[in-house]
């Protein structure tokens, strides 16, 4: 068992009763469907998985998902939605910064990820794992905070980027080889203290 501190402990059950927040995974999960081509032969990994927001979003249109996330408050919580799911569900509690994983994700022709890599030191290292895990033409599709004052949490969540550029980030991906890469904004995270633009980033492999 992992000794890894569960940033989402206190929270994990409450998630998905702010309403706002749904909203806004709903929009991510809207651009990603629009943006990448889904069938129900796809193996997708959904990186930061949390409570299963995006997931279940997705799941309805793919064989399978591989949910990966480090914290085991948030995991029980998508863990418990396994009945009925709509497609073939593994969740796995990994932090693939810190802890050995390739065996673990095979066969990967999509990542999808929502408001996640702000909580990610290294965003190069995270989208070269991403670019290595994927299967040849594989694609991605990654949303998160665009740059904020830092206003954005009012906890400690484990952050580590008050959002990102849009252009910066782009241009890891571009670094990393990731082509055919679109940034756009898609949709806007509110909070009773502030609007906060949230970006999705498609390419391929
Ligand atoms: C803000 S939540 C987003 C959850 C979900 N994707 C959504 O949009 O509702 C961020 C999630 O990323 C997870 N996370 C943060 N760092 C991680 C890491 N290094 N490895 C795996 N999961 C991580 C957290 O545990 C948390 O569940």
């Amino acid at each position: 068992m992992s000794k890894k501190k569960d940033y989402f402990a206190h929270k994990a059950h409450v998630y998905e009763n702010n309403e706002k927040r749904v909203t806004n995974v709903q929009n991510i999960a809207d651009g990603i469907l629009k943006e990448i081509s889904h069938t129900k032969d796809m193996h997708i990994l959904d990186f930061g998985s949390g409570t299963g927001l995006l997931t279940q979003e997705i799941a309805p249109y793919v064989k399978a998902i591989t949910a990966v996330d480090m914290s085991t408050s948030m995991n029980k919580v998508l863990r418990d939605k396994t009945d009925g799911f709509p497609c073939e569900l593994e969740v796995l509690e990994l932090d693939i910064t810190k802890e050995e994983y390739t065996h673990k994700l095979q066969n990967i022709d999509s990542i999808i990820s929502s408001m996640t890599i702000h909580h990610i030191q290294n965003t190069e290292d995270l989208l070269q794992k991403f670019y290595d895990l994927l299967n040849e033409n594989g694609t991605i599709g990654l949303a998160d905070l665009e740059t904020e004052d830092g206003s954005f949490h009012k906890e400690d969540t484990g952050v580590f980027h008050f959002g990102f550029d849009k252009e910066e980030f782009l241009n890891i991906a571009k670094k990393v080889g990731f082509k055919d890469l679109k940034i756009e904004t898609i949709s806007v995270s509110s909070k009773p203290y502030g609007e906060y633009p949230i970006f999705l980033l498609t390419g391929r492999k």
